[in-house]
């Protein structure tokens, strides 16, 4: 087992996305688009890019629009077959061909944690990757994902993406603790989930891209209700760093917090730039 490939990527994505009410009352926060594409497909792309194609995603009430995005839309195709429009759909069929989407929901809101325990099932007793669509990563050479499983064959353990954020936002973020071992790769000794800038150990936030070998799972059913009463991946990991190791990855690259109207807005105009560039 512990000489698994990273064949499967999970997507927690049962959140309510509150921040972007109205527009995520009846609409999953994963499929707003930036420009004409949705959050999840970024996700899944960098998925395939990382050489995964089993994509997992944990949803809740009100996301059957990711499960319909997945799948192929007969009367749409027939409608632009053969028109101008027809490429449009070409990337969106290519991943429909390249990999399978299976879905389990997060019946009641527990926290990340818990959206991940609830994908075991999904997952099995293999290393995994994790995905949060909101999180919109951007690079030159290879994506995030990428440069995370290359990692994972050298040390075959948990490894968290980080990247600095200016001390007085770390109340957003899980920030770690530890020692570099080599250029940008840290042994995780401590992490704290949303600290207060003066209680931060760092300023190294964990983003959303995570490689997590199986034993987390019997870990987070462990795992009490930490910060905001949710059960905490951030608590989960530390655990599984005390117990052995979890490495922190200061990745190669940008990301926009989708989550929030700022890194949303950010997003569009950086990709709208890219796209004419
Ligand atoms: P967030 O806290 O950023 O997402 O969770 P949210 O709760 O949907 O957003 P706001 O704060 O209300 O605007 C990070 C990720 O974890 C997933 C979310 O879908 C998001 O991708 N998540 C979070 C779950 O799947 N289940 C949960 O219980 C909590």
């Amino acid at each position: 087992m512990s000489n698994s490939p990273i064949r499967k990527c999970l997507f927690p994505a049962a959140g309510y996305g509150t921040r972007f009410l109205p527009a995520t009352k009846a609409t999953p926060k994963e499929m707003l688009p930036i420009l004409t594409k949705p959050l999840i497909q970024y996700g899944v792309e960098e998925a395939v890019e990382a050489g995964i194609t089993t994509m997992a995603v944990v949803t809740g009430r009100g996301k059957r629009a990711i499960e319909d995005h997945f799948d192929i839309s007969y009367e749409l195709e027939q409608q632009i077959k053969g028109t101008s429009k027809e490429h449009l759909l070409t990337e969106i069929r290519s991943l429909i061909n390249k990999c399978t989407f299976s879905y389990t929901r997060q019946v009641e809101m527990k926290g990340l944690g818990h959206a991940i325990l609830t994908g075991e099932t999904l997952i099995g007793n293999e290393p995994f990757a994790v995905i949060l669509a909101d999180d919109l990563c951007d690079h030159n050479s290879s994506g995030v994902l990428q440069q995370m499983v290359e990692l994972y064959k050298k040390h075959q353990c948990s490894i968290v993406a980080i990247e600095e954020v200016p001390k007085e936002e770390t109340y957003k973020y899980g920030v770690i603790d530890g020692k570099e071992i080599e250029d940008g790769v840290f042994m995780i000794s401590d992490m704290v989930e949303k600290p207060d800038p003066q209680d931060a150990p760092s300023n190294l936030a964990i983003i959303g891209r995570y490689i997590l070998t199986p034993d987390i799972f019997g870990i987070i059913s462990e795992t009490k209700p930490g910060k905001g009463g949710e059960i905490q991946i951030t608590d989960a990991l530390l655990t599984q760093a005390k117990q052995g190791k979890v490495l922190a990855y200061r990745f190669k690259g940008k990301r926009f917090d989708c989550g929030s109207v700022d890194g949303f807005v950010e997003a569009t105009n950086f990709f709208y730039n890219k796209s004419k560039g």
